[in-house]
């Protein structure tokens, strides 16, 4: 292997924490230096990082030891940060979604594109054993040819948990915005890329009341969609249904369940990279449980990125820019179509991202 390539994070909130712990640990990547608007959070976060150096957002971007700037800013400054990257001639890879809209996600591929800069983005959590050994298995028709998907999620919401849950509640977030990219790109990963869609939407409060931390009991205004369902269509046929709540208090339906002509597939979680993949063949009464098969085991947040640095130049990476744009295509006409009654077409296509296989002796 070459030399690592050098992080330059921006945004040291709640999620850096996971990120740097899988960036100590793959030799792919070294974490150089960190800027945030609150350069108190950021030297608190780089405490347990020796020699992690804290910067203005304009110090990281000017400094040439930085190959790729790992954006963890809330959605509404994705584009900007990302734009500022590039502008600098540097790679960046951005938390989900790439950008609240599809305009400002198509200005950032644009930009890179002319620098001759790569973009990827999160999720990641769909190159862990979860997905991909339920990818796997499609692949090898243990379900035979898929027809059909559901996924669905469902919290009260995350102002329950998250000390400052503003972006949850504002355009980027939601419950779609914010959950729906571990859902779509799993489905585009299981399923193939999406044709048309057609969705329906309600919003229930006007404020939403902070539950934890220093502004417990302060009260939010809500400016988007909390509850949101819709279909999918693949461009291979199959339909899948999407369910994406901050309405409720739980749900014991599986997060996605594939169904095929000869089997159907509950498929673990794509908030996480593992878990339980199952399967029940027609006329079998038992649900067997698949044994891992593919995918990167005992992986963390940033894998993707770590990915994205040993993708030869020329490739897309897997959690890449085009993907990313492709979800938040699907996402974004799912809100349109909610609001206008009428199905809307796809108009961006990608690729199903390259299969994680197995490592060898796994
Ligand atoms: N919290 C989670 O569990 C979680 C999980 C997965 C993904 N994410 C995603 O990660 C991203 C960040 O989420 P979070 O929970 O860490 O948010 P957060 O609010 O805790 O942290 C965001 C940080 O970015 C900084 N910031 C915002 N705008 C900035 C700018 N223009 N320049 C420099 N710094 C800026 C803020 O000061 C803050 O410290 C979001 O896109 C979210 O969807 C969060």
């Amino acid at each position: 292997m070459g030399q690592p390539m050098n992080v330059g994070v921006v945004g040291c909130g709640v999620i850096f924490a996971q990120y740097a712990q899988t960036i100590e640990r793959l030799p792919e990547l070294r974490l150089v230096a960190v800027a945030d608007l609150d350069p108190d959070r950021a030297r608190e976060a780089v405490r347990p990082y020796a020699g992690v150096e804290v910067l203005t957002v304009a110090g990281l971007m000017a400094d040439p030891r930085i190959d790729v700037v790992l954006n963890l800013t809330i959605p509404a400054a994705h584009a900007e940060i990302a734009l500022q990257a590039i502008a600098a001639g540097k790679d960046v890879y951005c938390e989900k979604p790439l950008a609240p809209t599809t305009d400002a996600a198509a200005g950032v591929l644009r930009a890179a594109a002319a620098a001759g800069v790569r973009v990827g983005c999160a999720p990641d959590t769909v190159l862990g054993t979860g997905t991909q050994t339920a990818r796997k298995a499609i692949d090898d028709g243990l379900i035979g040819r898929p027809v059909a998907a559901t996924a669905t999620m469902m919290t009260p919401g995350h102002e329950r948990w998250h000390p400052n849950p503003d972006f949850y509640y504002a355009p980027g977030g939601g419950p779609l915005m914010d959950m729906g990219p571990y859902y779509v790109t799993s489905l585009v990963t299981l399923l193939g890329p999406v044709r048309t869609v057609i969705g329906a939407a309600s919003r229930t409060r006007a404020k939403r009341t902070i539950a934890s931390g220093p502004r417990l009991g302060e009260e939010i205004p809500v400016t988007v969609d909390t509850y949101v369902t819709g279909v999918l269509v693949h461009e291979s046929g199959v339909l899948s249904t999407l369910v994406m709540g901050f309405e409720g208090a739980a749900t014991r339906a599986p997060n996605i369940e594939v169904h095929g002509e000869r089997g159907s597939l509950v498929v673990p979680d794509p908030n996480y990279f593992d878990g339980p993949v199952r399967l029940a063949k027609v006329g079998e009464d038992e649900w067997e449980t698949l044994p891992a098969s593919a995918g990167h085991p005992g992986a963390g947040r940033g894998v993707g990125l770590a990915d994205f640095a040993t993708t030869p130049a020329g490739r897309e990476p897997r959690a890449g820019g085009a993907l990313a744009y492709h979800v938040l295509e699907i996402m974004e006409s799912l809100l349109s179509s909610a609001h206008s009654g009428t199905a809307l077409t796809i108009t961006s296509m990608c690729e199903r991202p390259e299969p994680v296989t197995a490592p060898a002796g796994a």
